[in-house]
């Protein structure tokens, strides 16, 4: 059997991990394609050297550019590719223009697409990544999904016989580079100039569209983080220093220490090294809830409505909203003291994704 990867993005990136692992130890062919969506070594290189992902089969190089033209050219340069390799299933991941851009190559060339990281809702349709996962689990045939809710969202739209349960790769990446971490085995993250990994700080990231793209909104989510009482370090995704410099705002100020984004081993040592998270991410969201520290996100929703339980995350779409002193409560918080769940699964998905799509085991329908 042959499958196809579709990647482009950071997030995939750690979520192919641990897929090409559980592939490298069958007689299965799997294909890795690159659309080029992110192209910084610190957004994808270091995802390959550091997670241990073969390197590329195929790299697409599409680059940045407007929602529809890099959508569009990544459709455009995946269907020859796709027409070249049939594949027995494309595996698309997540929920970035590279996934629906798969998807949307596939189905029309009737092959088989399975969506992993299927049925995440935010029911927020200002978000770009909305829309990707709510056309691609519609386009796709088989809907590989890391949680219970995210089972009813797909039973909600009618998608339940083609869902399948098999939980959440990301546990796997994240708690196999955790116990790596802690056993001393990792260079100590290169965390922003003027952070004390001894000392106690929060770690930051700030990406999303709806967060970066409005001015106003961005100056103010950035004075917030600057107002806190420690010190803050802001790994700054390119989307924020873009816009920052495009508006005029100035980010290293206050508590805000400025640095690149990490690696993922260094995101990890960095999580568990910090009193707590801010962020607008969803994977950072997750990893602070499975390392063990409180996260505080800047949305007013989340598709991972399990790290809400017993205040791991909160959700402050409006710091400046809630006053000085309450918001640096909320961020500074200490972490809970009643214990996690696993809703995310064992850290065993990507072996039942596998299993899914060789047809060796069926999956749970829920
Ligand atoms: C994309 C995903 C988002 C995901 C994020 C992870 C979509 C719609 N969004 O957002 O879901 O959370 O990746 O990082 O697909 N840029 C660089 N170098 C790069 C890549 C991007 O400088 O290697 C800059 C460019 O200015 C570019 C901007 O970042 O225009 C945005 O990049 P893009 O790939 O469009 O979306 P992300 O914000 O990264």
């Amino acid at each position: 059997m042959k499958v196809v990867s579709v990647v482009g993005a950071r997030p995939q990136l750690v979520k192919l991990a641990p897929i090409a692992a559980a592939f490298a130890g069958t007689g299965h062919r799997h294909v890795i394609v690159h659309t080029g969506q992110h192209y910084d070594a610190d957004l994808s290189d270091v995802f390959f050297t550091g997670l241990g992902i073969p390197a590329p089969d195929v790299h697409l190089g599409i680059g940045s550019g407007s929602h529809g033209a890099q959508t569009g050219a990544a459709l455009a340069a995946l269907d020859p590719v796709l027409a070249a390799e049939r594949p027995d299933w494309v595996l698309v991941y997540g929920d970035t223009n590279s996934t629906l851009a798969g998807a949307l190559s596939a189905v029309k060339q009737h092959l088989p697409v399975a969506h992993l990281e299927a049925g995440l809702r935010s029911f927020n349709r200002r978000m770009p990544e909305e829309h990707n996962r709510v056309l691609t689990d519609h386009a796709a045939d088989l809907l590989l999904a890391p949680t219970e809710e995210a089972m009813r969202h797909l039973a909600a739209e009618g998608l339940a016989a083609r869902s399948r349960l098999v939980g959440d790769v990301m546990v796997d990446a994240c708690l196999g580079v955790r116990d790596t971490v802690l056993a001393g085995g990792h260079v100590p993250p290169a965390l922003p100039e003027g952070i004390d990994p001894d000392a106690p700080y929060l770690l930051a990231t700030l990406h999303r569209a709806e967060n970066t793209d409005d001015p106003a909104r961005l100056d103010a989510l950035v004075t917030a983080l600057a107002g806190l009482p420690l010190p803050v370090a802001l790994l700054a995704h390119p989307r924020l220093l873009a816009r920052a410099e495009q508006h005029g705002i100035k980010l290293a100020r206050g508590a805000l220490r400025i640095g690149r984004p990490l690696p993922y081993a260094g995101m990890v040592a960095g999580v568990l090294g910090a009193v707590g998270v801010v962020t607008d991410s969803g994977g950072l969201q997750k990893e602070a809830y499975l390392l063990g520290r409180p996260c505080t996100t800047l949305r007013p929703e989340t598709e991972w409505p399990e790290t809400l339980t017993d205040g791991w995350n909160i959700l402050v779409p409006q710091p400046q909203e809630r006053g000085a002193p309450a918001w640096a409560e909320i961020a500074t918080r200490a972490a809970p003291a009643a214990q996690r769940g696993e809703p995310y699964g064992d850290g065993r998905a990507a072996q039942r994704v596998v299993a899914v799509l060789t047809g060796e085991h069926p999956g749970s329908t829920g």
